[in-house]
């Protein structure tokens, strides 16, 4: 039987770095990722025959635990029916028909292959419909990898970014603009000076690819009020957030805290495809028919609408529709992090903490972060050492002290107590 270490070494002979997605690695955290060869309900087995709770659930979509047996039978029925077709289904209907049902900022959704593809696709639909080249994009906030949005901030307030990714030239980003999560000034000087060129405005409304960062209701609201008066699209990246903070998302949230909110466009992925290959943007027909064929805004793929991964994200809705389950999930998760509180507090450390449905995260500090700088200042060795300690007694969080955890409906309140034990441990060690 190959080890971790074994099986790591031959992936780098072959694949970039060993792993087809770079925080997959363990870069940020040191040591040797590990190779799963199952999953079942809340646990990963590793190539070792070690078990881990696992607080990853593929980065978001596994909210009702791997192999749920509904699922399972959705999708080896629709196997049998045939793999891709390349021409309409019913089954895309009854998707489409079913996320329309839950998020009434949409009243037409295209669905594609990843939250990339989506994020993009949303941009350039949102330039296409204003007739406008400029965004705005907040540091700490990932949209996936197109060109447009690998940057980072200028060096001024209000000036355009920098490419931060190699092979992208400063062009593909001469349109994108950087702020500051949560940061009103920044805001209102991006609008003033750029507000007739604005196109849309992309934001995580609860950034999880910063850890777990809230947007303030202030500038969420603000932030409409902007994007209204300036003719700006405000495009709601829910890739993470979608049917997994609640049923209707985050801006389900927003909508409860902000009379009359909602978003222009939408994004989603990962818990929509129930952990297959899809992911899907959506907003009012007036934008939408923008799109090709009844517009003149480009966008297609060959595996878009795939049968077998809209059986999955359909067989995935129906069960996280059910009465009750955001409410059990939301609380397992909020004894998830309280639990994970308590055991710092015993230990003198302090532990800053929150959670929305099936979404967490903890930081090594005494008050919960407002934006990336704040993040990245908390303690990066003690969250390593943290994680390591963790993953040694058998809890698999995220490799990163910027990414946010899940939990599924698989996991007893028995899986929440271990883990609590371990960090109890982990704090003391
Ligand atoms: C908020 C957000 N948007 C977009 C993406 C990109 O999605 P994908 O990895 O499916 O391309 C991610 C991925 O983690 C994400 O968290």
């Amino acid at each position: 039987m190959a080890t971790n270490a074994q099986l790591f070494e031959r992936a780098q002979q072959v694949i970039p770095g060993g792993v087809n997605s770079p925080v997959r690695a363990f870069r940020a955290v040191g040591g040797t990722p590990r190779f799963i060869t199952r999953a079942e309900g809340a646990y990963l087995h590793d190539a070792e025959g070690r078990r881990y709770i696992d607080y990853i659930g593929s980065w978001g979509p596994m909210i009702l635990g791997h192999g749920h047996p509904a699922v399972v039978d959705a999708v080896q029925r629709a196997v049998r029916e045939g793999f891709s077709f390349g021409a309409p289904t019913e089954r895309e209907i009854e998707l489409a028909e079913a996320i329309l049902a839950l998020v009434p900022s949409m009243e037409q959704v295209r669905l594609v292959s990843s939250g990339t593809e989506a994020a993009m696709s949303a941009i350039r639909l949102a330039r296409g419909a204003t007739g406008r080249p400029k965004l705005i994009k907040f540091e700490g906030c990932y949209h996936g990898h197109a060109d447009a949005l690998l940057v980072k901030a200028g060096s001024g307030l209000a000036t355009f970014g920098h490419p931060t990714s190699a092979g992208v030239p400063p062009e593909a980003v001469q349109h994108t603009l950087v702020l500051e999560y949560n940061n009103l000034d920044q805001l209102e000087a991006a609008f003033a000076e750029h507000g007739a060129q604005l196109a849309c405005v992309m934001i995580e409304p609860i950034a999880g690819n910063m850890n777990f960062v809230r947007a303030s209701v202030p500038f969420m609201t603000r932030l409409r009020e902007l994007c209204t008066r300036h003719g700006a699209l405000l495009v709601f990246d829910e890739v993470m957030t979608g049917f997994r903070v609640g049923l209707q998302g985050a801006q389900g949230l927003y909508g409860r805290l902000i009379p009359g909110f909602r978003p222009d466009l939408s994004v989603f992925g990962k818990v929509i495809g129930g952990g297959m290959p899809l992911a899907a943007f959506g907003g009012p027909r007036a934008i939408m028919e923008h799109l090709s064929p009844t517009g003149p805004v480009y966008q297609a793929g060959t595996l878009s609408g795939n049968p077998v991964a809209t059986a999955c994200g359909l067989a995935t809705l129906r069960e996280i529709s059910r009465p009750g389950f955001f409410d059990a999930l939301s609380a397992r998760t909020r004894s998830l992090v309280e639990g994970l509180q308590g055991a710092a507090r015993e230990a003198g450390i302090a532990l800053a903490v929150d959670c929305e449905g099936g979404m967490f995260g903890f930081f090594l500090a005494h008050e919960l972060p407002q934006n990336y700088g704040q993040v990245m200042a908390t303690d990066k060795e003690a969250f390593n050492r943290f994680f390591h300690g963790m993953l040694d007694r058998g809890v698999y969080l995220a490799p990163a002290l910027y990414e946010a955890g899940f939990v599924s409906a698989a996991h007893t309140a028995e899986d929440i107590a271990a883990t609590i034990d371990a960090a109890r441990a982990a704090f003391a060690s």
